[in-house]
């Protein structure tokens, strides 16, 4: 167990905004931060991270919460790995308590994938480094191929020794599970016996975004084995290739300040550029190119430069793979290298000025290259060149921009040497389909919900809900104020009439909601409301002054979404231009007095109903005389008139 001091030590340092930063790009917006959200994928910013709250909250997913929550959502850390990730960001040093040996079972399937993964990686850095096989084969192998002693370092290469089980004895008698070296694919289980995967190769360690060891890449070295040059882990619950771009953790920072992402094939090439100086570079490690791996760089930049290697082979059977990046709105060049090089020799063979110069100068527009490099293929023949325009065409309907497009078509006729009008109208006819495909799965889907509509009737919006959300809203905000209110005195009239007479009195917000609501022996019907009430009660009792940061951190970080929810809730209109429409959202603060009153006397109101309805319901039932029941109806009925009056004043 990590100690209440680290944690509340890891709570005083870390921002939620830099922490956020590191994931997904934001831009100043007023108090607040925006983004695209990391959850969905979404064109218009709505994710917003307010440093003053420090709260984030996603509105395209109603995700949100604390820092630590964030990091639980995006990188499907625990509670505990969040903390540690942020000590470790923050230099905070984690002080454990001891851990039970139930605890370390508890530890969860994933984290011991991780923690063998991470012994691993060091296992293998220190073979490369400290023994004499690894100085002598690894290493320099390594140096061989112009990797320095510092880059080395930094990409963390190791060296797995040709032994049949050498990771693996060094794991089990560390205490690390057979089960997790099987299942990480570190190690290969066949009828009892056990080998390293990665016997006898250089290693690479793939890592997440945020620096965790999710698998590795192992080169052979003999150069005329049979075995594949390159062995990667295999999927597993941590790693998914498809998920994964191999150095976006040594990139992201540089990708978003540089605005581009240059993507490679190899890992070589990433580490080579790297060297150069060249740090926003992500390889997709020899797969095609996916869409999830795209949405990784999309958060950080808009712009990514494919290069490609020398041999002209591979690249045609790439450009599919790009259609994919023009559909996520991004902007895409491409950039090839000389014949018989690629990324890695290149750089290697040039200074970073000279690298610089060449990607700026030989960067071209993928529509324009693709144009171009069909065109070349398809010389004179017509139904070549007929497949080409439609191959075209496709490419350019990904791109959203309706301008763009239709400069990109002009572009191409000029290349291709066709006229405007038939790209022009293939262009619509693609539309059209597609429109019909898009038209036939919503027709689908609407009846789908047709379906659902007739047997359950919309459902109305939850009153209650509504209400027990606002009274927590009104304490994290205003919980700690003292206030006038008027309150209403129920009274009897000389005439034996109910009458609510008002008084003045000055109270503390949150005494004033406890009192009234336990007068009415109101409960929340909503759980995690109610345990939030409770917990504002009782902190507002123990502490003068209410601060929603520290409260925040203090709970359960499940109930902590709740809680953000409700504070961000008023963000929202930030994020759209209401003002332009003229619609402009009430402001909060214009009497406090008057909005518990109201919210207070809503929900009584609201309660009543309920009450009346259960009475008319147990009259239908029975056949009994009901006078009781009756009078009590009235009663109620009589109560909810003098509060609606005294509501109406109120609103
Ligand atoms: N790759 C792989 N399995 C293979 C071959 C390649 O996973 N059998 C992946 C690796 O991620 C590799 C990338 O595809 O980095 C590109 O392959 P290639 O160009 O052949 O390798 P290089 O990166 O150039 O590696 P090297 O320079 O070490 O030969
Ligand atoms: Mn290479």
């Amino acid at each position: 167990m990590i100690s209440k001091s680290t944690i509340d030590q890891v709570f005083d340092m870390a921002r939620v905004e830099e922490v956020i930063g590191d994931f997904v790009q934001l831009k100043k917006a007023g108090s607040n931060f925006k983004g695209l959200s990391p959850f969905s994928e979404e064109r218009t910013p709505s994710f917003m991270v307010s440093p003053v709250k420090q709260i984030w909250k996603d509105f395209s997913t109603g995700k949100g919460g604390t820092v630590v929550s964030f990091l639980m959502e995006h990188e499907h850390f625990t509670y505990p790995e969040a903390i540690k990730y942020l000590a470790k960001k923050y230099n905070i040093e984690v002080e454990e308590t001891v851990q039970s040996n139930e605890e370390k079972e508890a530890a969860g399937e994933r984290e011991s994938m991780y923690l063998v993964s991470e012994f691993a990686n060091t296992y293998f850095q220190n073979t490369l480094h400290k023994t004499d096989a690894g100085k002598a084969i690894g290493l320099s192998y390594f140096k061989e191929r112009g990797f320095t002693e510092e880059t080395i370092k930094k990409f963390q290469l190791g060296y797995s020794t040709d032994d049949w089980s050498g990771l693996t004895d060094a794991a089990l008698k560390k205490g690390y599970l057979l089960e997790y070296l099987e299942t990480t694919g570190l190690t290969i289980v066949k009828e009892e016996k056990q080998f390293d995967r990665f016997k006898g190769r250089v290693m690479f360690p793939i890592h997440s975004m945020s620096g965790r060891v999710l698998g590795f890449g192992g080169r052979i070295l003999a150069k005329n084995e049979k075995a594949a040059k390159y062995l990667n882990s295999p999927e597993s619950d941590i790693y998914h290739k498809s998920k994964v771009l191999y150095g976006i953790y040594y990139a992201k920072q540089t990708i978003a300040k540089e605005d581009n992402c240059y993507l490679v094939e190899g890992y070589t090439d990433v580490i080579q550029f790297h060297q150069t100086g060249i740090k926003n570079v992500v390889s997709s490690s020899g797969t095609a190119l996916t869409s999830e791996q795209i949405r990784l760089v999309n958060r950080l930049t808009k712009n990514i430069t494919v290069l490609f290697d020398g041999d002209a082979a591979g690249i045609r059977a790439s450009l599919r793979g790009i259609d994919l990046i023009l559909e996520q709105g991004m902007n895409v060049k491409v950039c090839t290298f000389p014949e018989g090089e690629d990324p890695d020799s290149f750089a290697k063979q040039n200074t970073h000025e000279e690298l610089q110069k060449y990607l700026k100068d030989n960067a071209k527009d993928f529509i324009a290259y693709k144009a171009s490099l069909l065109m070349e293929e398809a010389n004179n023949d017509p139904i070549a060149k007929a497949d080409l325009i439609r191959d075209m065409i496709t490419s350019i309907s990904k791109i959203s921009d309706q301008i763009k497009q239709e400069l990109y078509i002009r572009e191409c006729a000029r290349i291709m040497d066709i006229s405007e009008e038939v790209l022009f109208s293939t262009l619509a006819q693609m539309n059209k389909k597609a429109q019909f495909e898009a038209n036939k799965t919503a027709q689908k889907q609407k009846k789908a919900f047709d379906v659902v509509k007739n047997t359950a009737p919309t459902k109305k919006i939850d009153l209650q809900f509504e209400l027990e959300q606002k009274i927590i809203e009104i304490l994290l905000l205003y919980g700690s104020q003292t206030e006038d209110f008027e309150d209403l005195i129920l009274k009897e009239n000389d005439e034996g009439i109910l009458i609510l007479e008002p008084v003045i009195h000055k109270a503390k917000v949150f005494e004033k909601i406890y009192l009234d609501l336990q007068e009415d022996e109101m409960q929340f019907s909503n759980e995690n409301f109610k345990t939030i009430y409770y917990l504002i009660i009782d902190y507002l009792n123990q502490n003068d002054t209410f601060i929603v940061e520290s409260f925040i951190h203090e709970i359960d970080p499940k109930l902590a979404p709740f809680v953000s929810n409700i504070l961000m809730n008023d963000e929202r209109y930030r994020l759209h231009n209401w003002g332009k429409n003229n619609i402009f959202p009430k402001r909060k603060d214009v009497n406090i007095a008057q909005l518990v009153s109201e919210t207070i006397l809503s929900l009584r109101c609201f309660l009543i109903d309920q009450k009346v309805n259960e009475f008319k319901e147990a009259t239908h039932e029975s056949l009994t005389d009901n006078t009781n029941v009756l009078e009590d109806v009235l009663n109620y009925s009589n109560l909810k008139m003098l509060l609606s009056r005294k509501l109406n004043r109120v609103l």
